[in-house]
């Protein structure tokens, strides 16, 4: 359903914008003034938003948080403290699903409490059917509700939301659009996500996220190179490209350009000293982009490469596209062309019909393809996938078995391979101050940790840490240098 051309506001219909942004710019003002006579103490009302799921949703999550900022909310992490309440959800596993039930369960008593709280719903879970019929049946506390493809019209739906005093629900089934130049409250100031593309056309076996982010489509170079120039002149010096993969990026834009071109482009932006990326899948994985990755100067040597399975019978139900011995031989291609890469992947087991030979290819690969980190999952049966109607799901015992094994050797090859550069001297991006006060972590190009003394001004700053003492996922490091 979708929102009729009515002004409630007594301004004349005319004046409602029909292109975007500007359509938002117009319903944020409109917000603003709701939210003055709604909430009309001294203080400014608090805003509370939690974001499940991957870097994608903390993107979208920044635009969300921006938008309620122009409205005139102030943040606070505390929900108790909140006048409105907002969760960008996941639901890729069924644990994410079960994560927001659970947290709904504790908002039902604190709005209890503050019937004047308003609470919103949004994301890729809010796409499934089932949860809309139990949020409607269940949850009627929930003011408003939207999915995926419509949530550059947030501001439009906080005002009807704000004006209806019902329950609003508006998702949308799927969409072309990629709304530019909304606003955003970033998380860091000196790093930030950018999204490249949206959706996802790979419809893997297992997977819900092409049900509900919908078809691939790719922003243009010029929007990309746009925002990364505006991030670089607001302080960002490193940036990170997010799709569900990558290497086929601008693949379906009107004029076609390779993912290897664009990080070209976005190098060429002056103050950007690091680019990285996500996700990369194996089966698009081109050598113009290993050959760009290994004579870049600003392409951070670590790659994600979700492997799944080492199973090439498993690979090959689960839709992959490729199978055990391409994934080798890719991964021993790219060392050989940038021979200090750092590899990291996503591995499932107990996917239907796994039996332990598959089980074991998987330990294989893990054995020979030396990952720096591995993360680790229990297939998660998702409805409405190919997989979950499948008859031979696997016990959860039997699950739980090599789960533990996988574990188990994941991080002992994870110590083994990331303590190589123990003894070295590397350049960090220094991102936080730990509880400890004066410790700080720096993040070198290989996407590994390191904990060290410092001094406040150097957060956001590139230094030169020596790493004295590889601990498993992180270092301990002494500074050697503050402005390399
Ligand atoms: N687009 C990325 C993956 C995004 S989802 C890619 O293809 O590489 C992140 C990870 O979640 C996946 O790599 C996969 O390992 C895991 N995942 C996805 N669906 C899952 C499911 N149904 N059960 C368990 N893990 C799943
Ligand atoms: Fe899911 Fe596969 Fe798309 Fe990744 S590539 S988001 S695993 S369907
Ligand atoms: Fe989850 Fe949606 Fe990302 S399902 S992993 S938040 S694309």
């Amino acid at each position: 359903m979708r929102y009729a051309e009515q002004s409630q506001s007594g301004l004349p219909d005319i004046e409602i914008p029909v292109l975007e942004p500007q359509r938002q710019l117009y319903f944020i003002q409109k917000a603003k003034e709701l939210t003055k006579q709604y909430w009309n103490g001294n203080q400014p009302p608090a805003y509370c938003l939690e974001t499940f799921g991957c870097q994608m949703n903390e993107k979208q999550s920044e635009v969300i948080a921006g938008i309620l900022e122009e409205i005139g909310f102030v943040r606070t992490r505390r929900e108790e403290e909140g006048d409105f309440i907002a969760y960008n959800t996941c639901t890729v596993r069924e644990n994410a699903n079960l994560k927001v039930y659970g947290r709904l369960g504790k908002l039902r008593n604190l709005y209890g409490r503050n019937q004047k709280m308003r609470i919103a719903l949004f994301g890729c879970m809010m796409q499934e059917e089932e949860v809309i019929r139990k949020i409607r049946e269940d949850y009627p506390f929930v003011h408003l509700v939207f999915g995926t493809h419509n949530m550059y019209q947030f501001a439009e739906l906080y005002c009807r939301m704000m004006e209806s005093g019902q329950q609003v629900v508006d998702i949308q089934e799927g969409s072309d659009r990629i709304v530019e130049e909304l606003p955003s409250a970033r998380n860091f100031g000196f790093k930030s996500g950018v999204n490249i593309m949206f959706g996802c056309n790979n419809f893997c076996s297992y997977c819900i996220v092409p049900y509900v982010r919908g078809r691939e489509k790719s922003r243009t170079p010029g929007a990309v190179v746009n925002e990364v120039e505006k991030l670089a002149e607001d302080g960002v010096t490193e940036v990170m490209l997010l799709g569900q993969n990558v290497n086929s990026y601008g693949k379906t834009l009107p004029e076609p350009v390779s993912f290897a071109k664009l990080l070209e482009m976005v190098e060429k932006v002056e103050k950007i000293r690091r680019i990285r990326f996500m996700t990369s899948h194996p089966k698009d994985l081109s050598d113009e982009l290993i050959e760009y990755i290994a004579r870049s100067r600003k392409v951070c040597h670590h790659l994600h490469l979700p492997m799944q399975s080492g199973s090439s019978r498993i690979l090959a139900d689960m839709n992959r596209h490729y199978d055990k011995e391409y994934y080798l031989d890719l991964v021993a291609r790219i060392r050989k062309a940038i021979p200090d890469i750092s590899l990291t992947t996503d591995i499932m087991v107990g996917y239907p019909g796994e039996t332990e030979e598959d089980f074991q290819d998987t330990m294989d690969v893990v054995e020979k393809a030396d990952f720096d980190t591995a993360f680790t999952f229990i297939y998660s049966k998702r409805a409405g996938t190919p997989a979950a109607k499948r008859e031979d799901q696997i016990p959860p015992e039997v699950v739980k078995d090599r789960f533990d094994r996988l574990l188990a050797l994941v991080q002992k090859k994870g110590r083994e391979n990331s303590s190589r550069f123990e003894g070295t001297v590397q350049e960090v991006l220094v991102e936080s101050e730990s509880k400890e006060k004066g410790i700080f972590t720096g993040r070198t190009q290989y996407n590994l940790l390191v904990h060290f003394e410092g001094r406040k001004e150097m957060l956001g700053q590139y230094i030169r840490v020596s790493l004295d003492q590889c601990h498993g996922f992180y270092y301990l490091g002494t500074v050697v240098e503050e402005n390399p």
